[in-house]
């Protein structure tokens, strides 16, 4: 049967077929195909990107644990044009910083997440604290119930995405985090983008049999603004897609500390995660080196240095964050929802 007849005969297009491929367990998948930005880019299809060096001074940029912007190695992808991956952009130990604040304190109050649907608020008011003692003493006592840590898929910022009707709200919002409004502007910053407004957020996390399903992300008003993914954690296989859902997609891995930026033509595009993957070896134990927190590190900053927003990790929170990590993939999406001068639709 040719190719076409069996897409015809399955009722599935390329990227379903290629999402298939990718999720398969028995046996696994041959990963030859998935661009590995980490390492040497000589496929053809990819090119070094020139950022924008002076749009963000280093001091900004170390103000949120990021290496200077001439240091960045981002790439673009043939035939993509407006989608840009920055190779882990992160100074070294200043994931530990995001990837506690993704677990321990995003999804506090009055951010909303997916325990909310069918817990009370007292109930989902400290998901951390809950679930530390558990995380952290992993041989401990046979564990009948998973921790609520364990239980998290999603939280949301800002302004709250609404799974049920795909929108977002003028009167479902919360203050989004000024920390992640401030990393997300030195990465639009460093891209070009002068104006990126962080309006709404959404945290992902997964577990290694987790995957995410074929969509575009068109719910925000203005699709005119980048759309910007950090990956903390295992890896990922991440498939991107065309403009129409049955266009073939190109695969790429996804590794902790990974930026993605979708924007111009690339904003509306077809994508998934068919698979979540261990991170390459040793990777995650040179990244996350959490730095001991010196004694009384508070406002250390000179007035002419930009304060920073990292604080120092605890070693208590920082060996529950790596017994998560362990298994387990955070993907945090900034949108900007409205344009310059928009508002809401009456309804
Ligand atoms: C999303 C999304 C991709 C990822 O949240 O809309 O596409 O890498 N996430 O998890
Ligand atoms: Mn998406």
């Amino acid at each position: 049967m040719s190719k076409m007849a069996a897409v015809m005969e399955s009722g599935e297009d390329a990227f379903k077929q290629l999402f298939k491929f990718y999720k398969r367990r028995k046996p696994p998948p041959d990963f030859s195909d998935v661009i590995d930005f980490s390492g040497k880019v000589c496929t053809g299809k990819v090119d070094p990107i020139q950022l924008s060096p002076r749009a963000v001074s280093d001091a900004a940029a170390s103000s949120v644990g990021l290496r200077p912007v001439r240091d960045w190695r981002a790439f673009g992808l043939q035939g993509f044009p407006g989608f840009i991956f920055i190779s882990n952009p992160f100074q070294r130990g200043s994931q530990p910083f995001w990837i506690r604040q993704c677990l321990k304190t995003y999804p506090q109050k009055p951010n909303v997440c997916n325990l909310d649907m069918h817990m009370s608020p007292c109930d989902t008011k400290d998901i951390w604290e809950r679930s530390v003692h558990s995380l952290s003493s992993p041989s401990a006592p046979r564990r009948h119930e998973k921790s609520l840590l364990e239980r998290l898929r999603w939280v949301t910022l800002g302004y709250h995405y609404n799974w049920d009707t795909k929108l977002y709200s003028a009167d479902n919002y919360t203050p989004f985090p000024a920390d992640l409004q401030s990393l997300s502007q030195q990465i639009t910053l460093g891209c070009g983008f002068s104006d990126f407004r962080p309006q709404a957020g959404i945290l992902n996390y997964y577990r290694s049999d987790s995957s995410l399903g074929i969509h575009v992300d068109e719910s925000e008003l203005d699709h005119s603004r980048p759309l910007l993914s950090f990956c903390f954690g295992q890896s990922a296989v991440f498939l991107l897609g065309g403009k129409q859902r049955q266009d073939p997609p190109t695969a790429m891995f996804m590794h902790s500390g990974d930026v993605m930026v979708m924007s111009g033509q690339s904003r509306l595009l077809y994508h998934a995660v068919p698979r979540i993957v261990p991170s390459p070896p040793g990777l995650l134990t040179s990244e996350l080196q959490n730095p001991p927190s010196p004694p009384n590190q508070q406002n250390q900053n000179t007035p002419t240095e930009k304060s920073s927003v990292l604080e120092p990790v605890s070693e208590r929170d920082w060996t529950v964050c790596l017994g998560y990590i362990q298994s387990s993939r955070i993907n945090v999406t900034v949108r900007q929802v409205l344009g310059a001068e928009q508002n809401f639709p009456h309804s």
